[in-house]
């Protein structure tokens, strides 16, 4: 895990998380689409963030990652203020897989690897199931394929702060769970885990503890372990969605 620069302003005191934002409103425009939104992620922390479409977590991943601007409120990383924008955060210590693949197709998966800079052999170890790809055009690996290349790139980084946005999206519920345990491997290695997931099972088994959205707020965060029991509790949030839109 990189540590926060020596120099520059004095680290706040934020009880050691490697991410937190703090009365957070982001929108689009004026009018907030996320709203008084506070979160923490320590080292070796897995939050998993469930809620149903258009709750506001891809709005809440742009912010964090410098992408989008919040309307108000803080962003540190490290302990410090984080830098405007994605690639100053990058640089920073933080990996944004954001929705979609993002991959560079007509690359090899090695190639690939290797513009993660650097940490290709750590990654390789963490999603081993790319080992036998190396050589493939990341173009013609399958769905799942394309997601653990994505996960080793960011995991390549060698990020002190992963935030990925629904990275199982679309694939078989196998490998979803195999995904989701190379996710449960980085973090034990020390990395800070914010996961958007549609799959609540399994995120839940992977996760220490859960954030649920809904219409732009925090509706229910607890530990992992006391939700795993509430499953019908985190569902109401999304069927109450569909009931008020549907
Ligand atoms: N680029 C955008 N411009 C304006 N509104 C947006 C934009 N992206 C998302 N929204 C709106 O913000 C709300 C939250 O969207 P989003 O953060 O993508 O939700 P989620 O990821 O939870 O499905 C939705 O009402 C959506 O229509
Ligand atoms: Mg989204």
């Amino acid at each position: 895990m990189r540590l926060a620069r020596a120099g520059g302003e004095q680290p706040r005191e934020t009880g050691g998380a490697v991410l937190e934002g703090r009365s957070l409103f982001i929108g689009y425009g004026a009018v907030p689409v996320v709203r008084d939104l506070n979160v923490a992620v320590q080292p070796g922390e897995v939050v998993a963030l469930l809620g149903p479409n258009g709750a506001g977590k891809s709005t809440l991943l742009k912010a964090l990652s410098g992408v989008l601007s919040p309307i108000s409120g803080s962003i540190d990383l490290l302990g410090r203020s984080a830098p405007a924008g994605l690639s100053a955060r990058c640089r920073a210590g933080l990996a944004y897989v954001p929705e979609g693949r993002s991959i560079f197709p007509s690359l090899s998966t090695a190639e690939n690897l290797r513009l993660g800079r650097g940490g290709t052999e750590a990654a390789l170890k963490l999603v081993p199931a790319l080992q036998p790809l190396l050589s493939r055009r990341a173009g013609l690996l399958s769905g799942g394929e394309q997601q653990y290349l994505t996960l080793a790139r960011a995991i390549a980084a060698q990020p002190a702060i992963l935030l990925a946005d629904e990275l199982s999206l679309g694939l078989a519920p196998i490998l979803v769970q195999s995904l989701m345990r190379s996710v449960r491997e980085a973090a034990d290695r020390g990395l800070g885990v914010f996961l958007v997931e549609q799959h609540v099972r399994q995120a839940l088994d992977i996760a220490d503890r859960v954030m649920v959205m809904r219409r732009g707020e925090v509706v229910l965060q607890d530990t992992a372990e006391n939700l795993r029991g509430r499953i019908g509790d985190i569902e109401a949030a999304y069927l109450s969605e569909s009931t008020l839109t549907g």
